[in-house]
């Protein structure tokens, strides 16, 4: 039998709530498609680092290097101050791991409400490629004269032709596969040093992919037209800070941020990829059952794709979907059922193989060329 090795890292907040819901799918979805799991889960979170003072420590990295892939659940905590986790284990981790990029699909599924007025799925399949080990999440900078009138911060960011040009292209390669545009997001207008870099690589690499259309959009139009025309873009390509702000945006074109789902790779195959939904650990709602466990189903869908198991991947992204069509709202007290049921209620429909077969899956059409890139 197939088997994968798995770091489950539910966090804080809902974040064990809906890891919990998406490990239900999973074992539907091993069970239907035939593969087996062998799961280590790791305490890393608040309630961790307050009890022991530990972050990402060194023992624990080995241990995740040893996986094929991570299931990340969500990190922060109020009783925590900000940063600490966030450097400390998140971007620690994507560091430690090698993650290059981050694979952000904004896709409305059919029957998923959308604050958006008159939002229909065709018009919105995207994916945003976000660069993910530098630019303003370098932690440079410095502080001084702090706590008077007279303080000065400085904040760097670094960009790198290295790793701009690996997220760069992927993101040409994935356009390649797929409706064939490319469209770098920035700021080269006011950053110009930064935007010099990303656009020359934009070009160099662009030679490679005759195939695929450029384009450019500075990040704030960028936010005027991913709500009102989304259909313009297939594939953005953008760098951290950017990327963290629009994909939020994006989350919200299909139906807030529990649905939204996504991967941070690592594309050279020497370190696991992490799979986490792009919500926090809203701890405002944790042990409510409110949280919408579709963004931990869609990431582990992802997951499953990376892995190898396409079948799967598309089976759980269209029973996680079906699910959320029928839901009368998508988070809190409105849903219809908790969070542990939902996960239920997906993982049966993932068993029931009477199901209509998936036609067009996003997760294992991005597995294709994920898995297209370590041959
Ligand atoms: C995200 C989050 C993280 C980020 C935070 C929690 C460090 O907002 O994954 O989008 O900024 O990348
Ligand atoms: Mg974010």
């Amino acid at each position: 039998m197939r088997r994968h090795s798995l770091a489950v890292l539910p966090g804080d907040g809902v974040g064990p709530e809906v890891i919990d819901a998406a490990l239900a799918v999973l074992d539907a979805a091993q069970e239907r498609f035939g593969f087996a799991t062998d799961r280590v889960e790791v305490p890393l979170g608040a309630d961790h680092y307050l009890a022991t003072g530990q972050l990402l420590t060194d023992d624990v990295t080995a241990t995740l290097r040893e996986q094929d892939a991570i299931l990340f659940g969500a990190i922060g905590s109020p009783k925590v101050a900000p940063g600490i986790l966030e450097h400390g284990i998140i971007l620690a981790l994507r560091g430690a791991m090698k993650q290059a990029i981050n694979l952000r699909p904004v896709r409305l599924y059919p029957g998923v409400p959308t604050p958006i007025a008159g939002l229909t799925p065709e018009r919105c399949d995207l994916v945003i490629v976000r660069e993910n080990t530098e630019g303003s999440y370098v932690a440079r900078g410095s502080t001084v004269h702090a706590g008077t009138p007279a303080q000065v911060a400085v904040q760097e960011s670094i960009n790198t032709w290295y790793a701009v040009e690996r997220a760069v292209d992927f993101a040409y390669r994935l356009a390649s596969a797929r409706r064939k545009k490319l469209t770098l997001c920035h700021k080269t207008n006011v950053l110009v040093e930064a935007g010099k870099l990303w656009l020359a690589v934009m070009e160099q690499v662009g030679e490679r992919y005759p195939d695929v259309e450029q384009d450019y959009v500075h990040v704030d139009a960028m936010c005027m037209h991913l709500p009102v025309s989304p259909e313009r873009f297939d594939v953005v390509v953008t760098d951290n800070l950017f990327g963290d702000i629009v994909t939020d945006l994006g989350a919200v074109l299909q139906g807030g941020l529990g649905v939204a789902a996504s991967g941070n790779l690592n594309l050279v195959g020497t370190h696991p990829s992490m799979f986490e939904p792009i919500h926090g650990s809203a701890p405002d709602i944790a042990g409510k059952g409110w949280a919408n466990p579709a963004g931990a189903c869609l990431s582990m869908a992802m997951m499953l794709g990376h892995l190898g198991e396409g079948q799967a991947a598309a089976a759980v992204e269209a029973a996680t979907t079906a699910v959320l069509a029928e839901l009368p709202a998508l988070a809190g007290a409105d849903m219809g059922a908790n969070t542990s049921e939902l996960g239920q209620r997906i993982a049966s429909r993932l068993r029931d193989d009477s199901a209509p077969p998936v036609k067009d899956s996003l997760m294992s059409d991005l597995a294709t060329v994920m898995t297209g890139l370590r041959s």
